[in-house]
Formats: C-alpha cells, sequence, structure tokens
C-alpha cells in the first residue's frame, strides 16, 4: 500500500498516453485556428486573479469559508499534471450558496494529484470537515481487521438493517468530476475484470446501466440497489452526470449483500449490506470482499489511491480517510422526541439522516444513524464507535419505554492528536 508519488504520477501518464492516442483527429481541428485555440482557461488569464474572484457572500459551504482572495491569486493559474484546475474544483460551491439541511463542502477534487496542488484550499477545508485532523502533520491510520469489532449484533427489535460503505478510486485515471468518457469506461474495465477472479461465496455479477434489461431495472430497484442519474445540483454541479449512463453500473454477488457501484460519485462505492442488527457480519464481509478486490486490481497492476496524509482519495473532501459510512436504520420513537437527541447524538460523534438519503430531513420514528467522523481514525475504530454509540441509544430507548430517566453522555475524543 505504501506507493510513491513517481508511481502513481507514471500511472497517469499512461492513461493520458492512451487518451490522447484516441483524439488525435480532433486535436488536428484544433490546431488549424489559432484564435479557436484560445481555451477558456486562456482567456481566463487576460484578467487578473482579482478580477475572476468568485461572489461567495451568501454561502455558507466549507469552500466559501476558507477561499481568501490570496489563496485564489495563488491557486487559480495552477494546474494538477492531468491540467484540472482550482476553478473547476470549486465551481459546485461557487453555483450551490448552501443547504437546507446540511453544511456542504463546496468543492471536489479532479484527481488525485488536486489535493496536492491545491493543499492551500484543500487543507484548510479538510482541517474544518474533519474536526481538526491536520493533513499538514497528522497521519491517518487504516485497519481493515474486523476480528477485533465487539458487540457488533444489535438488537433487531430496534435495528432494520445495517450497512458499511466506502469509496476506492483507481490510481491514474482522472476521478468523476473530471475524467473522459474513455478514462470512466477504463475504470469500469478494470474493475469489472478484477471483480470477475472473485470466487465462492463472493461470486456475482455486473449489471450495465446502459444494458440492462427492463426486469433487471425493476428488480434492482425493488430491492433499493440502483443508483440513479445525480439530479442534486451538488452533484451536477461537479459535472458527475455527464454522459449518463455509459460506462456506470452495478456489481453484486448472489445473496445482494456485498455490491459495488461503478462510476456514480466515485469510481467505485462498496457496500456490505443485510437486513437486521449483525453488524458484527456485515463488517467481516465488507473487510474481507475489498481485500480481495484490492488483490484482484493489484494483480493487474493497477492500485487504489492512498497516501499516509490523506487515506483513500476519494472525490469529495468530506470522504477523505477510509470514506466509511457505517450505519444502521434504528427505530427510536421515544428518544427521538425527546430534546436531549441531538446533543447525544452529537456527543457520540454520530450522525443522523432521513431513510431516503444524504439531502432529506428524517421522517417518523426510524433513522439513519452513522459515524461523523471519516479521517484519523481507522475503519475499525469508526465500525466500534458506531456500535456502542447505537447501543448507547437502544439502551436509552429501553429506559424511556420503562418510564427511566437518560444521561447526556460525555463527548468521545473523536482521535489521539
Ligand atoms: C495539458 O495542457 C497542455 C497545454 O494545453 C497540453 O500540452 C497537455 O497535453 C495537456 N495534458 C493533458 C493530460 O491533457
Ligand atoms: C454472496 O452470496 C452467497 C450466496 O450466493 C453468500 O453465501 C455469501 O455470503 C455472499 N457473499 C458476500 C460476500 O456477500
Amino acid at each position: 500500500m505504501a506507493s510513491t508519488f513517481t508511481k502513481m504520477l507514471s500511472g497517469r501518464n499512461t492513461a493520458v498516453l492512451l487518451a490522447s492516442l484516441g483524439v488525435g483527429t480532433a486535436a488536428t481541428g484544433y490546431m488549424l485556428s489559432d484564435n479557436a485555440a484560445l481555451s477558456a482557461r486562456d482567456r481566463s488569464k487576460l484578467y487578473p486573479p482579482s478580477a475572476d474572484f468568485p461572489d461567495l457572500r451568501k454561502h455558507n459551504n466549507c469552500m466559501a469559508s476558507a477561499l481568501t482572495p490570496a489563496i485564489y491569486a495563488k491557486l487559480r493559474d495552477k494546474k494538477t499534471p492531468g491540467n484540472w484546475t482550482l476553478d473547476q474544483c470549486i465551481q459546485t460551491g461557487v453555483d450551490n450558496p448552501g443547504h437546507p439541511f446540511i453544511k456542504t463542502v463546496g468543492m471536489v477534487a479532479g484527481d488525485e494529484e488536486s489535493y496536492e496542488v491545491f493543499a492551500d484550499i484543500f487543507d484548510p477545508i479538510i482541517l474544518d470537515r474533519h474536526n481538526g485532523y491536520n493533513p499538514k502533520t497528522m497521519k491517518h491510520p487504516t485497519d481493515l481487521d474486523s476480528s477485533k469489532l465487539t458487540n457488533g449484533v444489535f438488537d433487531d427489535r430496534y435495528v432494520l438493517s445495517s450497512r458499511v460503505r466506502t469509496g476506492r478510486s483507481i490510481r491514474g485515471l482522472s476521478l468523476p468530476p473530471a475524467c473522459t468518457r474513455a478514462e470512466r469506461r477504463e475504470v469500469e474495465r478494470v474493475v469489472v475484470t478484477a471483480l470477475s477472479g472473485l470466487k465462492g461465496d463472493l461470486a456475482g455479477r455486473y449489471y450495465s446501466l446502459g444494458d440492462m434489461t427492463e426486469a433487471e431495472q425493476q428488480r434492482l430497484i425493488d430491492d433499493h440497489f440502483l443508483f440513479d442519474k445525480p439530479v442534486s445540483p451538488l452533484l451536477t454541479c461537479a459535472g458527475m452526470a455527464r454522459d449518463w449512463p455509459d460506462a456506470r453500473g452495478i456489481w453484486h454477488n448472489n445473496t445482494k449483500t456485498f455490491l459495488i457501484w461503478i462510476n456514480e460519485e466515485d469510481h467505485t462505492r462498496v457496500i456490505s449490506m443485510e437486513k437486521g442488527g449483525n453488524m458484527k457480519r456485515v463488517f467481516d464481509r465488507f473487510c474481507n470482499g475489498l481485500k480481495q478486490v484490492e488483490h484482484l486490481i493489484q494483480e493487474r497492476g493497477w492500485e487504489f489511491m492512498w497516501n499516509k496524509r490523506l487515506g483513500y482519495i476519494l472525490t469529495c473532501p468530506s470522504n477523505l480517510g477510509t470514506g466509511l459510512r457505517a450505519g444502521v436504520h434504528v427505530k427510536l420513537p421515544k428518544l427521538s422526541k425527546d430534546p436531549r437527541f441531538n446533543k447525544i447524538l452529537e456527543n457520540l460523534r454520530l450522525q443522523k439522516r432521513g431513510t431516503g438519503g444524504v439531502d432529506t430531513a428524517a421522517v417518523g420514528d426510524t433513522f439513519d444513524i452513522s459515524n461523523n467522523d471519516r479521517l484519523g481514525i481507522s475503519e475499525v475504530e469508526l465500525v466500534q464507535a458506531v456500535v456502542d454509540g447505537v447501543n448507547y441509544l437502544i439502551e436509552c430507548e429501553k429506559r424511556l419505554e420503562k418510564g427511566q430517566d437518560i444521561k447526556v453522555p460525555a463527548p468521545v475524543s473523536h482521535f489521539k492528536k
């Protein structure tokens, strides 16, 4: 896993070379007219950075809080080796000033190098979004040894389903906001080829969104497995719905408890889930499946984007580190009406969402409860925090049922500084 920056660049160069071979004719046409060759980037350089600085006065996302005219001036004309720019990274945050339920990040990476070339803006956003994790001085731990998890089986009367997900990116290929059609298809090819090597109880099948039959599509919708074309402006403004559904698809094993989404918001999203409260089994399968997929990808000469500073590299800075969201759907009719509910969640470093997705409000008595943190803490520690926290919530619910009082727990420390 200890890959060098050099190796990553050589991976990219190969991909870039392949991509440029494919566009030879277009490039020739482009050379014919010097005027037409003045790209949008070159035109913006006719003006100083101060004239280009976005109007962020009505914004409340992390990018808008961190971006100063000085940082913008320093970074505006820089490019990653894949020619991705600061303006492209921040466009979604400029176009979406705020959101009713969540403080958004307001910025995405176009490639692995974005986080290095534009570190002057990404680092403070990471510090803000990840509760003081300082990417300049701290190191991120990775631990996928699920045997360390304790008390991982919840009371099924309260927990309806358990799920662990993460994302992984293929080093050398641009991320979904920036990738060309050729790169996106390459991601699909690399991952699907690797997955076809899974054997035994992990064996499964890939369903391409473009080629799916009506019946297959309906079956995946009924199982809540299908991901839709992104419609949230947070995603579309980041360029993530381009060319839909080209090179998108879903892989799952026969029992549909281990799934991989391809080319949605990240190159891959890896999901382990099942009905009921057995988080232990869900996490075992997650770690085992993920290790096998990584091994198969490495056998073919590819690797995941990862470094000590930021852990696994993903499109949105909010997912850096583990990329892990371990969550349950849990029924808490009494606790959720208690005025201390939000404080309890906050102190346990848990997040609640509606059961309809990231930007929905919670309805009814059932909540999607998951870890708040992603970076600076290992996978095992994060899942353990969810297990301990959700067990605490269930204890509170039981006490309230019996008419007993509950306590707000002391805040848990989120990582060892
Ligand atoms: C980046 O842009 C430069 C100058 O326009 C060009 O020569 C180079 O091929 C581009 N690189 C990539 C990876 O597109
Ligand atoms: C995949 O499905 C098989 C049944 O076909 C099941 O036994 C196995 O546990 C599943 N594996 C994973 C990793 O979900």
